[in-house]
């Protein structure tokens, strides 16, 4: 009997550890296990690898070593970016609708603290509003923060010309591009930044594990007190191992984009004409002529996401959706409300997620699932 098939198609939420990397791990974690504070040859090994990972890491952004700060996420790295803000005279800042949580609700508890915030909304692709972007700046504002690309629909932002608003008003600007390492190219945008953040397992590198980029001058706070690691800016002893993993993942991601984004491609064009052909209404989420490769956000109407994503489960194909479901009761996805996308096809949507290591015969399987699903 031929085995089944087990089709991971959610690489925005996570991807596996890649096999080099994984590699690297196993061989390097026996050996290398002193404190980089050390002065003695064991910590000196160990703050050789994380001085390396940091010159890697500057290669791969195209930014100098002393521009890296190591985080514990990229959670944490939007965290520390707006935490910063307390500090500021300036306390005000501009994001956008769709953003991640790290940075929106980091931004509501925030707010108690002193901090002030202004949300401009996107359009029905999910991009942002520049000018109301632009209307929303006051004389305190401290920070512009747009992401990158979206991790729901996969738009990718007008970073170039955000970055230039906030030049033009003397503004620092921060990109969470989380989802975009490996993606889009990342060393044009990094110049037109302040500050921008990553996460290491987004790239076939491990959880746990993330970075800022800082250009040089940028005001930045520290936001973890302890020891004076990372430039007084993240107290703690380094997860070397973590830290050493994620830039020989960001070189390989950076490295291999071409090959694995026109793989992608392929298969998100077999995808999207295959689903298509098994249904005329599909309503597709997003914006086609700019988006991250191989992300597919879409509604099937009529049909409740929470209960595709179950049947798909049990048929080893892992997908997700935006919306969150409690107690059997689903919510809808702020980012498609934002959107304006109905209530209905909000609770319809899924959202799959291609990766290097899909297959033709996966996204064929899954097609059969779906036709079976929807035509009995
Ligand atoms: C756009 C975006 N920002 C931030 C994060 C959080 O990153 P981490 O999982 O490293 O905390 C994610 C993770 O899904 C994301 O997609």
């Amino acid at each position: 009997m031929e085995k089944q098939l087990n089709c991971y198609f959610d690489h925005s939420a996570t991807t596996p550890l890649d096999l080099a990397i994984s590699e690297w791990i196993k061989r390097t974690q026996g050996e290398i296990y002193g404190n980089p504070s050390s002065s003695h040859a064991v910590g000196r090994k160990a703050k050789n690898i994380l001085e390396l990972a940091r010159k890697q890491m500057a290669e791969v952004l195209g930014c100098h070593s002393k521009e890296i700060i190591f985080t514990g996420s990229g959670t944490e790295a939007n965290n520390s970016v707006l935490h910063s803000l307390l500090f500021q005279e300036k306390k005000h800042v501009v994001t956008s609708a769709i953003e991640h949580p790290a940075i929106l609700s980091t931004l509501q508890h925030l707010e108690p603290l002193g901090l002030s915030y202004s949300i401009a909304g996107v359009d029905s692709r999910g991009k942002v509003n520049l000018s109301e972007i632009e209307k929303l700046i006051q004389t305190d504002t401290g920070l512009i923060t747009i992401m990158t690309a979206n991790n729901e629909v996969g738009t990718i932002q007008p970073i170039s010309e955000c970055s230039d608003l906030a030049k033009a008003h003397n503004i620092p600007f921060h990109s969470d591009a989380v989802q975009a390492l490996g993606k889009i190219s990342i060393q044009i945008l990094l110049e037109q930044v302040d500050l921008m953040s990553f996460s290491a397992h987004k790239f076939y590198g491990p959880k746990g594990v993330g970075c800022l980029y800082k250009k040089e001058n940028t005001n930045l706070h520290s936001f973890v007190y302890g020891g004076g690691q990372e430039s007084n800016l993240r107290g703690g002893t380094e997860n070397i191992i973590g830290i050493g993993a994620m830039a020989l993942a960001a070189q390989l991601a950076v490295e291999q984009i071409k090959e694995t984004t026109d793989h992608i491609k392929v298969l998100e064009y077999q995808f999207i004409t295959g689903i298509k052909t098994i249904r005329d209404d599909i309503v597709f989420h997003g914006n086609s002529k700019s988006h991250i490769p191989g992300l597919i956000s879409f509604a099937a109407p009529g049909m409740d996401n929470q209960k595709l994503l179950t049947l798909l489960d049990r048929e080893n194909i892992f997908v997700s959706s935006g919306s969150a479901c409690h107690s059997g009761l689903s919510t809808p996805s702020k980012i498609l409300e934002a959107m304006d996308i109905s209530e209905s096809l909000n609770l319809s949507t899924i959202r799959v997620s291609f990766g290097k290591h899909n297959t033709d015969k996966e996204v064929q399987y899954f097609l059969s699932v779906l036709k079976k699903i929807w035509m009995g």
